[in-house]
């Protein structure tokens, strides 16, 4: 046995064998993946649109913060994210994301469409979200999160009490929070944790969903999701209090 657990406390025994229930579940993995040419030159020429993680308040990232913030969580690819910003360009977008080959492809994409109201991070969108002041972003969205199938994994899934209390606790009264998915089981869970939050409504009428909108443009992971025969899920809930 070495000095160091030979002067150990029972306590600090104790203390080891709980680290692990202790350490933060985040609802990702992070996959190494190339990033193709195109991919790495936009990153190095894009920093423009790449916020440096701690950020504080995402408002201050943009040239006018006082208009209306939407936050992405987990945007993938970002595609939709790129072509919700051009369409919307009287609103700020904020996309938060973990996998750096998509960051650099939003990042070129945003390059082409010369975006002025969109900006991206590397960051666990909980500790960003953490962040910010409350009441201060108009809409989250969650679009086609990892559905984490196992029982073991539900922990790690997004939609769950814990997260939206920080959610709620963030959006303004009258913001939303938006999340879509094509997996059924998540899309129950969802709507059964979504509707016992005192503080949502949900706008498409307690218990249902929210009828496809036609300007959310669709996801890398949706269209897998419809190829594979899924149905799609939106859930569409107002701040209320
Ligand atoms: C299944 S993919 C969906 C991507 C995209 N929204 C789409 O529909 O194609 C979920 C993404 O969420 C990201 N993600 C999950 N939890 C996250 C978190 N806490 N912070 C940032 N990104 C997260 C993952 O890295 C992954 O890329």
């Amino acid at each position: 046995m070495s000095d160091h657990l030979q002067n150990a406390t029972t306590q600090d025994i104790q203390d080891l064998d709980n680290l692990t229930e202790h350490r933060e579940i985040v609802t990702f993995m992070r996959r190494s993946s190339p990033l193709n040419t195109s991919q790495r030159t936009a990153l190095e020429k894009h920093q423009e649109f790449i916020l440096q993680y701690p950020v504080g308040d995402l408002r201050q990232a943009f040239p006018h913060p006082e208009r209306p913030l939407t936050v992405e969580i987990g945007f993938g690819m970002g595609r939709s994210l790129v072509l919700m910003a051009k369409a919307n360009p009287e609103r700020n977008y904020v996309g938060i994301e973990v996998h750096i080959p998509g960051i650099a492809q939003c990042v070129y994409e945003a390059g082409l469409a010369e975006l002025n109201n969109l900006r991206v991070l590397d960051a666990d969108a909980i500790q960003v979200l953490k962040e910010m002041p409350d009441d201060s972003i108009d809409c989250i969205q969650l679009y086609f999160p990892d559905p984490w199938q196992k029982k073991r994994h539900f922990k790690r899934r997004f939609v769950i009490h814990e997260r939206m209390a920080l959610v709620e606790q963030k959006l303004k009264v009258g913001g939303t929070f938006h999340a879509a998915t094509d997996w059924e089981p998540y899309a129950e869970w969802m709507l059964d944790i979504l509707e016992h939050r005192p503080r949502l409504n949900n706008l498409a009428g307690k218990n249902k969903s929210y009828p496809r909108p036609e300007w959310r443009p669709l996801t890398k992971f949706e269209k897998r999701g419809l190829e594979a025969g899924h149905q799609i899920n939106d859930f569409i809930f107002e701040k209320i209090n």
